[in-house]
């Protein structure tokens, strides 16, 4: 069983933004993968790099998307997007450093962190991005 599903809910109603949500999920099932079956530290940093990487891509995909179209709520959507990547930075270089961060609090870290900011914050460009035609 995945550690996270993608459920309907979690649509943005843009298709290419779903796709990289669906991406960033799976890669966070990569690493719950990697973490449970006693992958290497190698193997486990790697995806943990990979994952944070594809974050960075995707925020900037979507700021792009934002700042084009004059979303109101763009400034204080990238300021969230600056503190979650921060978050997820401090989290690798703690990994970075051999501390034990990669457990089940980190994986829930992860899932809560990506959940709530797509309900809590992707979401609600939605009806205007729809509005001018983006979906
Ligand atoms: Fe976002
Ligand atoms: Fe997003």
């Amino acid at each position: 069983m995945a550690f996270m599903d993608w459920n309907d809910n979690l649509s943005v109603n843009i298709k290419e933004i779903d796709e990289q949500h669906k991406k960033l999920l799976a890669m966070i099932n990569e690493l719950f993968d990697a973490m449970k079956t006693g992958k290497g530290k190698e193997v486990t940093g790697k995806t943990l790099t990979g994952l944070i990487e594809y974050v960075g891509t995707h925020f900037a995909n979507e700021e792009r998307l934002m700042e084009k179209h004059n979303y109101p709520g763009f400034i204080a959507h990238k300021g969230e997007h600056t503190k979650l990547t921060q978050q997820a930075k401090d989290i690798h270089h703690q990994f970075l450093q051999g501390k034990p961060v990669l457990n089940v609090e980190l994986m829930n870290f992860l899932k809560s962190w990506l959940q709530n900011h797509i309900l809590g914050t992707d979401k609600k460009y939605s009806p205007f991005l729809n509005g001018k035609g983006v979906s």
